[in-house]
């Protein structure tokens, strides 16, 4: 063994892996334990007070697939899933595998002025697995970028200046994909917002053929299934807005951030209903968790209707977005995705999943809904039949307080980490790494079955809890809620 290495033992399990020990390893090791700390004195004091009060505050040791480790050895299942990023799992080792050699290979990536093969390679990959509609790529470094680029560009090949989303969607938090979004809980304290902006109620084709027929819009951007929530499409209207969109002139863009890769046990979510858009946003878990990575697909006329000229060849792009990690980790996470059958494992163990807590909407008197598509799940609450005195007490000290008397006690008692499903929305959601095996499921369902029904009968001491982690976690809890 060389002198930079050593033998460690793997928390909560007997194995141990031989790990390379340089000044991070020391650091990590020396000042781990004081994250909590050195992030409220750092980064966000409000945050960390928000993990305390809700007793998220752990100090984490080790992650791998599906799970997480404390530094007391306790394993936890995580189907909050770094906000859907984990989709091959939390340090898959063949992506890091691919980094490691693309580090060593001592590339020369981003040259700047000069191409490389790999974001090509990337390129061709995702073009490969989408509709024949879309036939370039423009990278990007997140969800909000490739939202933001499909608005930029969306504007230019259009020559309109109009944007419609749909109500309770969520593109991501820079001021154009926020100028998109409906909730006011994340738009308001932040305007004015860019002008020429609105939202049409979700799965009602009426309001948007009304507002398209005026033909001055550029884009109409939607998620197949939206994140907030989890609110699946209803049947017809995405192929619907499809062709109202071709009928009117407009881009149909499809936000594909969230319900990407495997997510909802296609590749692709438009892939349920054979979409063709002119525009996808993808991003989150195309690099596997590891390095921030995003993409805008667009179509050929899209191309050509912004990059027409030898002066616009460099009309948008950013400095990071096809770096070498990033398109490396790309490629790795699709060959993960397709070696290993995730995108299939993630239909059929959705599918389980669903038929395992479907029943908890006849048994318990709380919950209103259970619905999902792939492992893009969630269970809604509601007041049960006949009123619950302490239930609307709850809702007028904070609305949807009810999800966090399960995520609460779901993390403290079970070990699972999971979230509220949107601000305001009482929808605890589950977008698990597509990794999780069949005890996963089995700890997930039998863990929820118990919480629940000791949530519905709303004792004291969970009330207690939960008025004070509501009053405490006031802004920093929309952070929560956030994917
Ligand atoms: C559908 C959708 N679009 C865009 C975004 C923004 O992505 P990012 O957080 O990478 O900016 C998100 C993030 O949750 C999302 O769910």
């Amino acid at each position: 063994m060389l002198a930079t290495q050593r033998l460690v033992r793997i928390a909560g399990t007997g194995a141990a892996i031989i790990q390379r020990v340089g000044w991070l390893s020391e650091l990590v090791e020396e000042r781990g334990a004081e994250a909590l700390d050195l992030h409220a004195q750092t980064i966000n004091p409000q945050f960390v007070k928000l993990l305390r009060t809700i007793g998220f505050d752990r100090r984490w040791a080790r992650a791998e697939g599906a799970h997480l480790w404390d530094d007391e050895g306790n394993r936890y299942l995580d189907v909050l899933g770094g906000f859907g990023m984990f989709n091959v799992g939390r340090n898959n080792p063949r992506v890091r595998e691919a980094l490691v050699e693309a580090l060593e290979l001592e590339r020369p990536g981003s040259v700047q002025l000069g191409v490389d093969a790999l974001p090509a390679l990337l390129a061709e990959e995702l073009l490969r697995r989408a509709p024949a509609s879309v036939e370039r790529v423009l990278f990007t470094s997140s969800g909000a970028e490739s939202v933001e680029a499909a608005l930029k560009l969306g504007r230019a090949a259009t020559g309109r200046s109009r944007v419609l989303s749909a109500e309770h969607g969520f593109h991501g938090l820079t001021l154009g994909a926020l100028s998109a979004n409906a909730s006011p809980e994340f738009t308001e304290r932040f305007g004015p917002l860019l002008p020429g902006f609105e939202r049409v109620p979700w799965n009602d084709l009426e309001a948007l053929e009304r507002e398209l027929a005026r033909e001055d819009v550029a884009l109409f951007l939607v998620e197949p299934v939206q994140g907030k929530g989890v609110n699946l499409p209803a049947d017809g209207y995405l192929a619907g807005a499809q062709e109202l969109c071709r009928r009117f002139g407009t881009l149909f863009c499809v936000d594909e951030v969230q319900t990407g890769f495997g997510r909802t046990g296609r590749l692709l979510a438009l892939e349920h209903w054979g979409l063709e858009p002119d525009l996808i946003t993808v991003a989150k878990s195309l690099s596997g968790g590891y390095v921030p990575v995003g993409a805008l697909l667009m179509s050929e006329a899209v191309y050509e209707g912004v990059f027409d000229s030898l002066p616009n060849a460099v009309s948008h792009g950013s400095t990071f977005a096809p770096n070498d990690l990033a398109m490396v980790a790309g490629l790795a996470t699709l060959r993960e995705l397709d070696s290993r059958g995730l995108v299939e494992d993630s239909a059929h163990l959705g599918e389980q999943l669903l038929e395992r807590t479907r029943p908890l909407v006849e048994r318990s008197p709380v919950v209103k809904d259970v619905r999902g598509l792939g492992l893009m799940w969630a269970i809604e609450f509601e007041e049960p039949d006949g009123g619950s005195r302490t239930w609307r007490m709850l809702e007028r000290i904070q609305p949807a307080l009810f999800a966090q008397l399960v995520v609460v006690p779901l993390f403290r008692d079970h070990r699972i980490l999971s979230q509220v499903a949107g601000h305001g929305l009482n929808v605890l959601k589950a977008l698990p790494p597509l990794v999780v095996d069949e005890d996963d499921l089995d700890w997930f369902v039998t863990s929820l079955e118990e919480t629940v029904s000791r949530a519905e009968k709303m004792p004291r001491a969970l009330v207690r809890f939960a008025l004070t982690a509501a009053r405490a976690g006031r802004t920093p809890r929309k952070r929560l809620a956030r994917a």
